[in-house]
């Protein structure tokens, strides 16, 4: 193997560190440095790379003195460039800043939009509001008491069934409905009684039209002689208010343990106009139930049903919105895609 004279390595590199010094000196921009960098330490061409490369064929007593000046040489080099290339992107970036055109209108930032089931749920306040109703509130955790037996379900009762319900302990549980807030109100307050509830209530429930967490508003007026007639005028404006004069509305003979009589308000499907789809089925899309209030439900709050009468309902949002807006799956309300939502203005 040919041997490389030492000083002959030594020369090359120190002529090539002057050069490249100078050039990185007078570097206009950084991809200049850029490419020097790669000029002087490339994998492949690199000057000083093939430089090292020669080390092992210098004499082994000088290979030292050598490879010192060349890792040398090496190290000041690098921190050399990259001081360079900081100084030189710094001035980049501010030339950048200063080719700015001030006269470009700014840009839109993006505004969120009212959740559709929020926007339903404020138009069902605002009617009731306007007939004289008020707005109650109850928790969503509650007792088995509200939720079930003061509404004349007891345990065991087939009626449960309705209602398939997450227990938090043996007495507690998520709400299955807004109507625990009927007993909350009643055992508060006497006679008359007109209020709205609004809130989220839970079942285990999954299906285009079901869906676990899910919203409803519950209705009650109690007072001397509320009759049927009553309830059925009350939900017939409402209808109109929230669907529009040509709505259609109709009412089903029901049972709930809490009401009696009891019946159930469907909407004329605004999807398939009544012709039957995936989402009504028959036509029509259930809305709500309700009905009037059971002589024993007024016993367990303290009222005299001989003395009041007064009806309920409790209607529930997701279903009111998919026919105001004829959205045909009701997970599409909870699963937060904004080209869904942002429809909705
Ligand atoms: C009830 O929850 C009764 N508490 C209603 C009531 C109140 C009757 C007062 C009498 C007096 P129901 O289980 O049918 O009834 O539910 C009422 C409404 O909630 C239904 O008409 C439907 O619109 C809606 N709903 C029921 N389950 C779900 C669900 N899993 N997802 C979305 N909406 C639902
Ligand atoms: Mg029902």
């Amino acid at each position: 193997m040919n041997g490389v004279e030492a000083d002959d390595l030594v020369r090359r590199i120190d002529g090539f560190s002057r050069q490249a010094r100078e050039a990185v000196e007078k570097a206009r921009s950084s991809d200049d440095v850029e490419a020097l960098r790669i000029r002087a330490f490339g994998r492949k061409d690199g000057y000083l790379t093939a430089c090292l490369r020669e080390l092992p064929l210098v004499r082994p007593e000088e290979r030292r003195r050598v490879g010192e000046l060349a890792n040398r040489v090496k190290r000041e080099l690098e921190e050399l460039i990259e001081r360079r290339l900081t100084e030189l992107r710094g001035q980049e970036r501010q030339a950048g800043r200063e080719r700015l055109d001030l006269t470009l209108p700014g840009r839109r930032p993006a505004l969120g939009t009212v959740h559709p089931l929020t926007q339903v749920n404020d138009e069902i306040v605002r009617i009731f509001m306007g007939l004289g109703f008020s707005v109650a509130d109850g928790p969503e955790v509650e007792s088995d008491y509200n939720n079930f037996e003061a509404l004349n379900i007891p345990r065991d009762h087939p009626a449960r069934d309705m209602q398939d319900t997450f227990y938090l302990s043996a007495e507690t549980l998520l709400r299955t409905h807004t109507s625990p807030v009927q007993i909350r109100t009643m055992k508060e307050t006497r006679p008359p009684v007109r209020i709205i509830c609004p809130g989220r209530v839970y079942r285990r429930d999954a299906d285009i039209t079901h869906s676990p967490m899910f919203h409803q508003v519950e209705g009650l007026a109690v007072d001397r002689g509320i009759s049927m007639g009553d309830l059925k005028g009350t939900l017939e404006v409402f209808a109109r208010e929230m669907f529009g004069e040509r709505s259609k509305i109709r009412f089903r003979p029901s049972f709930f343990p809490f009401t009696e009589p009891s019946a159930e308000v469907d909407v004329l499907c605004f999807l398939c106009a009544g012709v039957g789809c995936r989402v009504c089925k028959s036509g029509w899309l259930e809305i709500l139930g309700s009905g009037m209030v059971h002589p024993q439900v007024l016993r367990n709050v303290g009222y005299d049903p001989e003395a009041v009468t007064g009806w309920a309902f409790g209607m529930g949002v997701e279903r009111i919105a998919m026919l105001k807006y004829g959205v045909d799956d009701i997970r599409l309300f909870f699963e937060n895609d904004l080209g869904f939502l942002t429809q909705f203005v």
